[in-house]
């Protein structure tokens, strides 16, 4: 397994593993426009033959009313990888490159009430900590638990 930048011949096959794995989809453009402006930020996971097992798709927050941060757009890992550590080091690189090379000093992302692997993975694993509880956040209907983790302290 081998995990490294994602670069923009890497956005196919991960809106492939995005609809394998999420019902949260985007268009392609979205994807161009993550590894466009914040290359350093989105990772992917390729197994020995280099297909992509996993990826993590992330930007900075562009809402100039709220203090600049990082924000983890989307995370999936195919069902064969995982629990292998896998969307771990995804998420710990992203988050070294959000501190290290726009200094940002936390990161927020949403996560389904009903996920439980990914809520262990960010609250007991990664060490964030929910802020908020959004209604309605899904198109489903479903509420999101905000999450942040502090990156650096002042
Ligand atoms: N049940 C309980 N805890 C889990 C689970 C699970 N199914 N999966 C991961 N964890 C926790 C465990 O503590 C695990 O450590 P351990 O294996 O030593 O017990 C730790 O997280 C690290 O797990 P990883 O192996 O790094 O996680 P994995 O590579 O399996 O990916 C993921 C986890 C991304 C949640 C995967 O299950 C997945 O792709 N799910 C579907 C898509 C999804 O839900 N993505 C997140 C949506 S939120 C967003 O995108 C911002």
């Amino acid at each position: 397994m081998n995990i490294r930048e994602a670069t923009l011949d890497d956005m196919i096959p991960m809106q492939n593993c995005n609809l394998h794995n999420l019902p949260e989809n985007y268009q392609m453009k979205y994807y161009f426009y993550h590894s466009l402006t914040w290359p350093q930020l989105s990772y992917v996971a390729e197994d020995e033959k280099g297909r992509i097992v996993g990826y993590v798709l992330a930007k900075l927050e562009e809402d100039p009313a709220v203090e600049p941060h990082g924000h983890i757009t989307s995370l999936s890992v195919m069902r064969t990888y995982r629990r292998l550590g896998v969307a771990e080091k995804l998420m710990t690189q992203s988050q070294n490159a959000m501190r290290d090379v726009f200094n940002c000093k936390y990161v927020s992302l949403h996560v389904r009430k009903s996920n439980r692997a990914a809520l262990q993975l960010y609250r007991d694993t990664l060490k964030y900590s929910v802020q908020d509880i959004e209604k309605k956040y899904y198109a489903d209907g479903e509420d999101a638990y905000a999450c942040r983790k502090t990156l650096r302290e002042e």
